[in-house]
């Protein structure tokens, strides 16, 4: 999040380094430049030992009429070898590598808070809760990256409609799992305050595109991609899918998130892909589509990353013009 390619910020958009960053974070950026140096090849072979792990692990899916692009998908190599995955390290390629730690059997999800009764959800169960669908999704970082990502699961609604949440649930918050002797990595890299947390307000929670997802490119999800259950928001900058989910909380204000809490000027609780407001520190107006050549990679962003049609009625009222 606090990495960024220099030759996409403009020097105007540039903080004073001494402002925003804390010593832990500057050593983040620098390890983020090195990634930018990262080759395909190279990519492909750090990759490798996971798809070994989940080879043959499919999942029986359906198509799904909420798929919603037909540009080409993102190559599996790039879409599984570079993740953004802070408990296991803040180069791109660190959680392809350490996340094959992440004991993700046996897995549950603990739904709590303004619920008619406190449940847990094996994940065997989730997987058969509803039909898996393939869901074609944009996928936009807010640190100006794109892929476009075959994701597998069913709509978030549908749990939680299992999870019987009183009126009073205005939000809803996602807990990923963290135990730090699994999870070191971010522990010593960034000042972030464990477990990752995320939320959404409940009516975008409801929403049929927000995607509780299990697997992708019609697989079981690779553990650096948030295995074995996370959480797909295509319409919000990717920091608000949180992964490996083991708690949901319904709950009656805004819930803490990670990123608003580490620097709520840069990362607003709503965050939608919105590319007429840009990052304090660089633009959002265009993306790099990841895994395409060098002079293909650069698209125009969309409002809401193109899924305005199915979300915008969400935010009528709303100023659009702020990064809330
Ligand atoms: N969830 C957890 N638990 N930890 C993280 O560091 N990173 C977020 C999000 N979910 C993150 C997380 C960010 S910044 C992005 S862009 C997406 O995951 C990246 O998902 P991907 O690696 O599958 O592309």
């Amino acid at each position: 999040m606090l990495i960024q390619k220099p030759s996409e910020i403009l020097s105007s958009a540039i903080t004073p380094k001494e402002q925003y960053v804390n010593r832990r974070r500057f050593l983040r950026g620098a390890v983020g430049v090195g990634v930018a140096a990262l080759g395909a090849e190279r990519l492909a072979r750090i990759v490798a030992p996971g798809r070994e792990v989940f080879a043959g692990t499919k999942l029986q899916t359906v198509k799904s009429p909420l798929t919603t692009t037909d540009e080409d998908l993102t190559p599996y190599e790039y879409v599984t070898g570079y993740n953004n995955f802070y408990e296991f390290g803040v180069s791109k390629d660190d959680p392809a590598r350490n996340a094959g730690a992440l004991p993700t059997r046996p897995w549950t999800v603990r739904v709590e808070g303004l619920v008619k009764q406190p449940k847990t959800f094996d994940i065997d169960t989730l997987l058969k809760l509803r039909p898996l669908e393939d869901r074609v999704y944009r996928h936009r970082c807010v640190e100006a990256w794109s892929m476009v990502v075959p994701w597998v699961g069913y709509s978030l609604s549908e749990f939680i409609k299992q999870c019987e949440p009183l009126s009073t649930a205005k939000y809803v918050q996602f807990l990923s799992y963290y135990d730090p002797r699994i999870e070191h990595w971010g522990r010593e890299e960034t000042s972030i305050y464990w477990p990752y947390s995320e939320g959404l307000r409940m009516d975008e929670a409801m929403n049929p595109l927000t995607l509780l997802t299990f697997g992708l490119y019609g697989e079981v999800l690779p553990n650096q991609n948030g295995a074995p259950v996370r959480i797909v928001v295509p319409w919000k900058y990717g920091f608000k899918s949180a992964k490996s989910i083991v708690k949901i909380r319904f709950v009656k204000g805004e819930p803490h998130t990670t990123w608003n809490d580490e620097n709520s000027t840069e990362y607003g609780f709503y965050s939608n892909v919105n590319p007429n407001v840009d990052h304090p520190r660089w633009s959002q107006k265009t993306e790099r589509r990841i895994g395409l050549p060098f002079y293909a990679q650069r698209k125009t962003t969309l409002m809401f990353n193109g899924y305005g049609d199915q979300v915008a009625y969400l935010y009528n009222g709303m100023d659009l013009r702020k990064n809330f």
